[in-house]
């Protein structure tokens, strides 16, 4: 009888004792976290005037760094996602463009932003019939979860040079943010071409070489049809655009900076959302490795783009550059014009 209490006594004492255990160690998780945020993101200043404590909680920093991350997954339930008042919306801001620009990098970055969810996969909704077809719910059903007083932003590069885009998404929301992000328009051709001939390459197919299909070998002039020469006439696309959209609806990233000097060009692109400014150096680390700037999101997550991104471009004959130069040269000055961006590109 007696030994019976005893285990009794000592099972109890166990009980007690995890629970007792269990509850400090959640006291001591909550304070380190609450620590841990509180030097780093006090909301007010995170969000100082455009977003004050009541419109931009601070559960929003967590949710965005977590819940999304675990709903993504498939470890969040549909409940918690409501609990959260997360919704699926529509993007306020699109990057239309241009392909090889570093439209990738652009998205990637601007995501480092507590206030911008990103659209992980590029949805081609406007430039793919089939897609359009489907309708605006399932686009919007396709944009991750977010808080209201977030924005949602997209990237599908073919946007910019697809015929019926501009207005399709005029139809969509005629005051949406518009952001293209240009390359020197020589590089951008070259950067294109060493995507497609990487392509080739991995079915072991031959292709021609760059300076075969950008100069017509008839005329000896720049082959216009060749689609990384007509991808590269900017001014031509965004014209189409015009006609739909004023030119205070875009801003123009550019892309060379974006790679040697990210931070500036972010900057701007804050200003032209009206969001308050919160990617900081800190965010962005150059890695000698990859030779390109990586992203820190925090402490303990930072990650540099796929290696798809930033390949070496094969040599091409220097006089086809500098013909494709002088060809993109009076394009590139209506582009400055039209815009009010002067990139000095050569
Ligand atoms: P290259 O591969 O020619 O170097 P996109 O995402 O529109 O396809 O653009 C790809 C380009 O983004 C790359 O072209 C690369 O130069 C550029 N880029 C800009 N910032 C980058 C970064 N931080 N990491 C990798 N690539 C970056």
């Amino acid at each position: 009888m007696l030994f019976k209490q005893q285990v009794w006594l000592r099972q109890k004492l166990l009980v007690l004792g995890s629970l007792a255990v269990g509850s400090l160690l959640y006291l001591v998780a909550r304070v380190g976290s609450l620590d841990r945020l509180q030097p780093i993101c006090p909301v007010e200043s995170r969000f100082g005037d455009a977003h004050s404590q009541a419109e931009f909680p601070l559960r929003a920093l967590q949710f965005k760094r977590g819940l999304l991350h675990e709903f993504r997954k498939g470890n969040s339930s549909k409940e918690q996602v409501r609990l959260h008042d997360l919704v699926q919306q529509l993007p306020k801001a699109i990057i239309i463009g241009v392909r090889k620009g570093g439209t990738r990098a652009l998205l990637e970055m601007l995501n480092l932003h507590p206030a911008v969810v990103k659209a992980s996969q590029e949805i081609h909704f406007f430039d793919n019939d089939e897609n359009y077809a489907k309708g605006i719910e399932w686009y919007r059903k396709k944009m991750p979860f977010s808080y209201p007083q977030q924005i949602t932003i997209e990237k599908s590069p073919a946007y910019f040079i697809t015929e019926e885009v501009p207005e399709r998404i005029y139809k969509m929301n005629s005051s949406i943010k518009l952001l293209i992000i240009v390359r020197e328009p020589t590089t951008r051709a070259i950067s294109d071409y060493t995507q497609v001939l990487e392509g080739k390459e991995r079915k072991n197919k031959t292709y021609y070489k760059f300076e075969k299909l950008a100069i017509d070998p008839n005329t000896c002039e720049v082959n216009t049809k060749y689609k990384a020469v007509r991808t590269s006439i900017y001014t031509k696309h965004l014209e189409r655009w015009l006609k739909y959209f004023p030119i205070e609806q875009f801003h123009v990233v550019d892309g060379d900076r974006l790679i040697t000097e990210p931070l500036p060009e972010l900057q701007l692109v804050e200003k032209f959302l009206n969001l308050p400014p919160r990617i900081s150096q800190y965010n962005l680390y150059f890695n000698a490795t990859r030779g390109f700037y990586c992203l820190r999101f925090n402490i303990i997550f930072n990650k540099c783009l796929a290696g798809s991104k930033g390949r070496i471009h094969p040599e091409v004959d220097p006089s086809v550059i500098t013909k494709l130069r002088k060809f993109f040269h009076p394009f590139n000055q209506k582009f400055y014009q039209i815009t009010g961006r002067t990139l000095n590109w050569p």
